[in-house]
């Protein structure tokens, strides 16, 4: 008979459940580790406070929670050897999944949400986007309701081209243009057209999104990762990349360490593309959003025959519209759209069309410099209240995009991601978007101050300095 025992928070592996408040929830997550023998019999649990302490909840809380459960005869407690899991609670295996379906402990779903990856949408411009697609729609020539030009409307293409030169610093004809439905598709349609041409590996930045890798393994691509730093991908690593045929980067904005791409790197990357003929893949997800100065420009503009500039609308108006753009060198326009026929045909020409009449009204500028106002009072007050409230957590990446990665003390992403999941607060660990090649970085959170409304904005900021705090 083993007296094992869990000191810590941590030991415990406590999920937060599908139930309504926190001790309810920790009673169910409990219950649940005891009953799938994550707990055994006889492991002593920590104590209240200290348990407390690192779930990020009162105490009282805790002590509740125990009680209740001592009452109900999963765990005992006895004077001087604290609250252990009871003997006769015997581990079960979980039931099969039908008859499960009630108690299995579901994430809760957060109160506040700062997740990256979203604008705040509740400010989409409904009103301005239904008097361009009424408009769009009365001025459609029959031929947008049959089946187009793979490429997308030329209409579109046409606004783009003009936007892209002048907001992007970006090389664009129409004829080079190809719409799609987001980065995501962008990428895969990218995928597709290399692998055709026999290219094996695509290198990527050693912090990203594992969707955007899964994506181009999918299409049978290798990965080999760029080291990240204080100024962006090492693109020096380039040339000791023999196989690579191309490069993946987010230069306006690393994504998630939200550092521009310094100018000689870029210029590196781009010398790297002319030497051996590799393509560098832009992904431009916010580059409109730069708060202490001019945006900076699209690596495109460097050189359009070896930059592939892929945009989107998912942060700058709202990423369930799918609607995204490559530009692309002359060489590649017709293997582009023939992969994008293949895939879906072309995409929805009304939406498209709504898109273009957005754009040339002057509705689309306006809403990204409203936008861009938001986002820095967020971005700004986000600082100021860590700076006063936590003044340990450091604060990087905040010149541009919708989010911020925090610092935190060595050792401590993950309490901090458990106390907040307890506290109701959605978030992301840094370590999340490492690729799996990479060596482990820093403990940090990455923050997206865009995803709350306004009126969730306060609650969730507070969520946020009372989790670090
Ligand atoms: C790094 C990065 N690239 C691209 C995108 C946009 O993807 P999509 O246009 O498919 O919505 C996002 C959105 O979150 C992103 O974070």
């Amino acid at each position: 008979m083993t007296d094992s025992w869990a000191t810590f928070g941590a030991d415990l592996h406590l999920e937060t459940t599908g139930s309504t408040g926190l001790r309810t929830g920790l009673m169910d997550a409990l219950r649940e580790a005891v009953r799938t023998g994550r707990l055994a019999p006889g492991t002593r649990l920590p104590s209240s406070r200290s348990l407390a302490v690192d779930l990020g909840i009162a105490r009282n809380t805790v002590a509740d929670a125990y009680a209740e459960l001592v009452a109900e005869g999963w765990l005992s407690a006895r004077q001087g050897s604290g609250t252990t899991v009871a003997r006769r609670a015997e581990p079960r295996p979980r039931p099969a999944a039908r008859r499960t379906t009630r108690s299995r402990p579901v994430p809760a779903p957060p109160t506040h949400n700062l997740r990256a990856g979203s604008p705040d949408l509740s400010t989409f411009p409904r009103a301005d986007w239904l008097k361009a697609a009424r408009r769009a729609l009365t001025a459609a020539p029959n031929d947008a309701f049959g089946y187009g030009d793979p490429r997308g409307r030329i209409e579109l293409r046409t606004v783009l081209a003009e936007y892209l030169a002048r907001a992007r610093g970006v090389y664009a004809e129409p004829e080079r243009i190809v719409i799609c439905a987001g980065f995501v598709q962008a990428l895969k349609l990218m995928g597709t057209v290399l692998r055709k041409r026999r290219v094996r590996e695509v290198a990527v930045e050693s912090w990203g999104l594992d969707v955007h890798w899964k994506l181009l393994a999918d299409a049978g691509l290798r990965m080999p990762c760029l080291s990240v730093d204080g100024l962006g991908a090492r693109t020096d690593e380039l040339s000791g990349l023999r196989g690579a045929g191309a490069v993946l980067m987010t230069p306006a904005h690393q994504f998630p360490t939200g550092v521009p791409l310094h100018p000689d790197r870029r210029a590196a990357a781009v010398d790297w593309a002319r030497r051996t003929g590799g393509l560098i893949l832009e992904d431009d997800y916010d580059g409109e959003f730069r708060y202490d100065r001019q945006p900076v420009g699209a690596l495109q503009g460097l050189d359009p025959e070896r930059v592939v500039h892929l945009g989107t609308t998912s942060k700058s108006l709202a990423p369930g519209l799918r609607l995204g753009w490559m530009v692309l060198p002359e060489s590649l326009v017709e293997e582009v759209a023939e992969a994008k026929g293949l895939s879906d045909w072309s995409s929805s020409a009304l939406e498209q069309l709504t898109l273009a009449e957005f754009i040339a009204s002057g509705a689309y500028d306006r809403h990204v410099r409203a936008m861009r106002l938001r986002y820095r009072r967020r971005r700004d007050q986000l600082v100021e209240v860590l700076a006063e409230r936590a003044p340990g957590v450091r604060v990087s990446g905040i010149a541009a995009g919708l989010h911020a990665v925090l610092e935190l003390p060595e050792g401590s992403e993950a309490s901090v991601m458990r106390s907040a999941a307890w506290q109701g607060l959605a978030l992301e660990g840094f370590s999340r978007f490492r690729h799996p090649e990479a060596p482990p970085g820093r403990d940090a959170l990455v923050i997206g101050y865009g995803t709350p409304t306004d009126s969730a904005w306060a609650g969730a900021l507070e969520a946020l300095v009372r989790v670090l705090s």
